[in-house]
């Protein structure tokens, strides 16, 4: 990929001046056994900027570092020291339905002051990451969320391994959080978009590298709303696993776009010569701001790698016949410009003006609330197909909670095992997966303030 005139930082508004980045390298970390969802106060722009009042996991944004080695068991206590209920939520994990953390679903959501036991095994290894799944367009905006990042039994060879969580702050000029969570023009358009972009909840991801050093740079989007278009200059390799699953292949890193709550996983090489600098780059309306800088400095990495071998595939069971597969259609409707008129809540036609008040402005099937019956029942094993049409003029971020699936395109093989698929405006897309874990599963929006007004429904696996 060319080279950039990157000269100095761009900045999303006209809000003084606040992008990105810090990072955390593989540090051996004695998890912590409590993880306190509370106030704090985060530095996310620049020296002189005032600090940011948040709500992090034990204080701090991102929350820690969860790593353990795959097949091995998860166990925190989550101690609820917020004002409000809230969860925690192992996204991506295929984890036990009774520990996926949603509120009415899977467990009552955890009061203020009271605490929940997450006691899990992890069969995957990849780049995985935990939230709140109460009042998420709340509590992931103001900074509830962490790394879950499991291991490989062998990991790959590489100088360092580098955890990226990009998030997208909507700041005032007093650097507090603005406070507009509801607002139903969010909520109805792209949903809740920043004006500050921080990596690792810092301004500044600014990292020394070595000429030819090698890095497993893991991506993480932890915005409530905001796609990132990534470019990358002087870093070249591969893209190596999406959303935490190995690809089979993988595949140069040129132009990546990461939807809400999506990961990406690349194994890069430091092509730059020394006392220049290589670069995230993020593009956004025709700009670029650089997301994070690795400093080329001191004595070049000897020999350059050979190209690095495919992670070991995960154990998830390949997918049935699709012809005989079961199948079901899920209609996508509504938001700004969406011409819905209006959509079932409780069972209860309501006209849109209604559905404007009490903030559902979405549909799945006509249906604005979590349907009482699922989408789907399927049996445990059974291969399940979702057409999916998304008949709004915006991209939605679909996630299927507790399994992965692949999209299924029209005369050519099933594409990469993903828990997340961003699906642009005015396109159906197909996506099957094993429905091989039992329990009551959500399908939702990513993009959190159309999961909260509409965008939600649910699976059932017996
Ligand atoms: Cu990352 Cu239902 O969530
Ligand atoms: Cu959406």
């Amino acid at each position: 990929m060319g080279r950039f005139p990157i000269t100095r930082r761009q900045f999303l508004s006209s809000l003084a001046s606040l992008p990105v980045a810090g990072f955390f390298t593989n540090a051996t970390c004695a998890a912590p056994f409590e993880i306190r969802a509370t106030s704090g106060t985060a530095k996310l722009g620049p020296a002189d900027a005032p600090e940011t009042p948040i709500w992090g996991y034990n204080g701090g944004v991102p929350g820690p570092l969860l790593r353990v080695k795959q097949g091995q068991k998860l166990s925190h206590r989550f101690i609820n020291e917020l004002p409000q209920p809230s969860t925690i939520h192992w996204h991506g994990i295929r984890i036990k339905n009774s520990m996926d953390g949603v509120p009415d679903l899977t467990q009552k959501a955890v009061p203020p002051q009271k605490n929940f036991l997450y006691e899990f095994e992890v069969p995957d290894a990849g780049t995985y990451w935990y939230h709140p799944h109460n009042r998420s367009w709340e509590q992931l905006a103001r900074g509830l969320y962490g790394p879950l990042i499991v291991d490989e039994a062998n990991l790959p060879e590489v100088d360092d391994d580098i955890v990226m969580m990009l998030d997208d702050w909507r700041l005032q000029p007093d650097g507090k959080i603005a406070g507009d969570f509801g607002s139903i023009g969010d909520w109805s358009h792209g949903g809740r978009l920043g004006n500050w972009i921080t990596v690792n909840g810092k301004s500044d991801f600014d990292r020394k590298a070595r000429l030819n050093e090698r890095l497993r740079l893991r991506l993480i989007n932890t915005a409530n709303a905001r796609i990132f278009s990534l470019g990358f200059s002087g870093l070249a390799g591969w893209i190596v696993a999406l959303d935490g699953q190995p690809l089979r292949k993988p595949m140069p890193t040129t132009h990546i776009v990461l939807g809400p709550a999506q990961r990406v996983d690349l194994i890069v090489d430091i092509a730059e010569p020394v006392e220049s600098k290589a670069h995230l780059i993020f593009y956004e309306n025709n700009q670029e701001y650089v997301l994070g800088s690795f400093h080329v400095k001191g004595s070049a990495r000897s020999n350059r790698l050979p190209r690095s071998a495919p992670l070991p595939q995960n154990p998830l069971p390949p997918l049935g016949d699709l012809d005989s597969a079961r199948r079901v259609s899920l209609n996508m409707e509504g938001g700004a410009m969406g011409r819905m008129s209006g959509a079932m809540i409780n069972g209860k036609m309501t006209m849109m003006p209604s559905l404007v008040k009490q903030g559902k402005v979405w549909a799945f099937n006509g249906m604005a609330d979590l349907p009482e019956a699922p989408l789907v029942t399927a049996k445990a094993g059974e291969t399940v197909r979702i057409k999916i049409k998304n008949n709004t003029v915006w991209p939605h971020a679909m996630h299927l909670h507790g399994h992965h699936f692949r999209q299924v395109i029209d005369g050519a093989p099933p594409g990469p095992l993903r828990d997340t698929l961003l699906i642009e405006s005015r396109r159906g897309t197909e996506i099957a997966f094993v429905a091989d874990n039992p329990g009551d599963w959500l399908l939702h929006c990513h993009m959190v303030e159309h999961a909260a007004a509409g965008m939600t429904t649910w699976l059932k696996v017996v």
